[in-house]
């Protein structure tokens, strides 16, 4: 928020709090050289590398790469935004910040107070409707869902009566402008002039946000219905992406128990609540976003989100994993049994099963880990390509040096892939991410990908000289596509030629270094634990794939110079085309 503080009010926070002072306050620093060194705490690590510099005022860890001043210190340590942490640091220092927001701003605040106010008034009204006589189908409702008064209060639940303007003659009636109501998201204009209420004949669930004030509502319709939830529109203090439903009541809880839970909807967390599992709070049926996450964080670095057991869960599950790995948290999941969600889960089998479940929680990267290998089985090296694509992006954004080595090691055995070749995989998609340039030197990954069926032959190959010196006879190099392969393929038929007929992966040097990287990983990538083939069955069929794409290549290619010696009337050329054509038809039967 550039402007928003002034340099010099900036310059004094500084002041009052010296770098060496605030860091010391997290972990314990030592005098070394003119800087002072520590254990990074936003990476694990054993020999410190984390320098504060205190004649410059600034942090640098030479193992993470995180460095700046006071204030991004305090930001990451303590997971705030600038001005939050500026806050702070004022505050630690005694540094007093005038209230001098810029006039747009200072509007703007004052819009968002007055939203405030509306939604404060709002929740008071609806809350007193529990106890109208037009109210009691919907506490009826709520009764037989077996929600008790107790869990009502706690959460503030209110009721929507059936009628059209209720809540706008009320707030009308304190002083609130229909265009306050309607830009609060809780009135809609009438088409004919005026307003109505948007939340009609609903129950109620007031959302807040991280400070606590409500921000916005979800309605539930009583039985039958559509939409059977409606919630409040984006508006200046709503944004569904970045709230979570229940954390006002579930903070303490989180924190006492070292870990939040996530489930989908507002009856789920009230269910879990009422049953005294209090670290729960609802995403509202939205995919998780990375605005929930920054939430989240700023709560616990534990999270456990619980999701459907069906496809789309599991989708729903994979595909959050890579928010959590790139906000850094720790995060687990549970799938529940097809058809059940936690509120009747809960009702149905018990709240000790539930934390069961929750005890039992699969890390989401052991999750994916495994569910990837369901999808590409690994017994086949295409199989096995297929999986490393898909988990090596996220390996490459885990944040830990020591998680990351401990997923790598864990992909790699559960993948079946060597764990160097993995990790040298991670490691140029990490240098990618960066935006570094891909050095082809780097990585096998960073050069086009390579025919899977020339790199099974050649690792058939290389894994027996006899098979080697079979498939010289069979195979020629046109019928390799890729032109690595083919190099490698050349060579190895070269030393065959010399008389070499065992090692030869070990004697196979290129002058290219590029070669050199590429054949080592395939030496070294050890073979699937289900994998039964012999070398010789290996080659045999990584052969006929790439005879099948060659002939299917030349077929497509003679077909378009059928079709243009058809065009041009050409009898000769088209006779000549279509025995080619037949020939090969035979070739591909073979
Ligand atoms: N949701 C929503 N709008 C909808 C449907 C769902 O905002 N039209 C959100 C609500 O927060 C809801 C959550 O998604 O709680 C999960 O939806 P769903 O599983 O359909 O509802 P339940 O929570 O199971 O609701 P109930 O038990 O009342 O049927
Ligand atoms: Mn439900």
């Amino acid at each position: 928020m550039p402007g928003y503080f002034s340099e010099e009010l900036l310059d004094d926070i500084r002041g009052a709090n010296p770098i060496h002072d605030v860091v010391s306050e997290y972990l314990s620093l030592k005098k070394s050289g003119r800087n002072y060194l520590g254990l990074c705490p936003f990476h694990a690590e054993k020999t410190p590398s984390f320098t504060v510099n205190t004649e410059k005022q600034i942090f640098h860890c030479f193992g993470c790469g995180d460095g700046g001043n006071v204030f991004g210190f305090i930001m990451r340590q303590q997971n705030l935004a600038f001005p939050e942490a500026v806050r702070y640091l004022a505050g630690r220092g005694g540094v007093a910040i005038p209230e001098t927001l810029p006039p747009a701003q200072r509007e703007r605040k004052q819009e968002k107070d007055r939203l405030r106010e509306a939604n404060d008034a709002a929740v008071d009204f609806y809350r007193r409707n529990r106890r109208a006589p037009a109210g009691r189908p919907a506490m009826k409702y709520l009764l037989d869902r077996r929600v008790t008064e107790e869990t009502i209060k706690v959460f503030s639940l209110g009721f929507a009566l059936p009628s059209w303007d209720g809540l706008v003659r009320a707030l009308q009636a304190k002083g609130f402008k229909e265009e306050e109501l309607q830009k609060a998201g809780l009135a809609v204009p009438r088409s004919g002039g005026g307003s109505v209420d948007r939340f009609r004949n609903r129950v109620l669930f007031p959302i807040a946000d991280a400070q606590g004030g409500v921000v916005g509502f979800g309605g539930r319709i009583l039985d039958k219905g559509e939409p059977k939830y409606l919630n409040s529109p984006e508006t200046p203090l709503y944004h569904k992406s970045r709230v979570l439903y229940g954390f006002g009541q579930a903070r303490e809880a989180i924190r006492k128990e070292g870990f939040g839970v996530a489930v989908e909807g507002y009856f789920d967390c009230l269910t879990a609540h009422q049953a005294e599992l209090r670290n729960v709070v609802a995403t509202s049926g939205t995919a998780l976003t990375p605005g929930h996450l920054k939430l989240m964080q700023r709560f616990s670095e534990r999270w456990t989100v619980v999701f459907d057991g069906d496809a789309a869960g599991i989708r729903a599950a994979k595909r959050s994993l890579e928010l959590f790995i790139v906000e850094g948290l720790i995060a687990r999941c549970v799938l529940l049994p097809g058809g059940e969600d936690p509120d009747t889960f809960i009702r149905d089998k018990g709240i000790e099963a539930f934390r069961k479940l929750l005890d039992g929680a699969e890390s989401l990267m052991e999750f994916f880990i495994r569910q990837t290998v369901r999808d590409h089985p690994t017994t086949t090296i295409e199989g096995k390509v297929a999986a490393v694509r898909e988990v090596v992006p996220l390996l490459a954004k885990v944040k830990g040096r020591v998680e990351q080595a401990e997923y790598i090691s864990l992909a790699a055995h559960r993948l079946g892939v060597r764990e160097e070749v993995l990790r040298s995989e991670v490691q140029a998609a990490a240098s990618r991410e960066r935006g570094e340039k891909p050095s082809p030197e780097r990585s096998t990954a960073a050069m086009k990908p390579l025919r899977a069926e020339e790199v099974g032959l050649i690792r058939a190959m290389l894994a027996s000289g006899s098979v080697a010196a079979r498939m010289k006879k069979e195979v020629s190099l046109e019928d390799l596509e890729e032109e690595n392969c083919r190099a490698v393929v050349r060579k190895i038929f070269s030393l065959l030629d010399e008389g070499v007929s065992s090692g030869i992966g070990e004697r196979l040097r290129f002058d290219d270094e590029k070669l050199n990287r590429l054949v080592s990983s395939w030496l070294v990538e050890s073979a699937g634990p289900e994998e039964k083939k012999t070398a010789l069955q290996e080659a045999q069929d990584c052969l006929a794939r790439i005879r099948k794409r060659r002939t299917d290549r030349e077929s497509r290619l003679i077909q378009e110079k059928i079709a243009h010696a058809e065009r041009e009337g050409d009898k000769e050329v088209l006779h000549k085309l279509l025995r080619i054509k037949h020939d090969l038809r035979l070739q591909a039967g073979r």
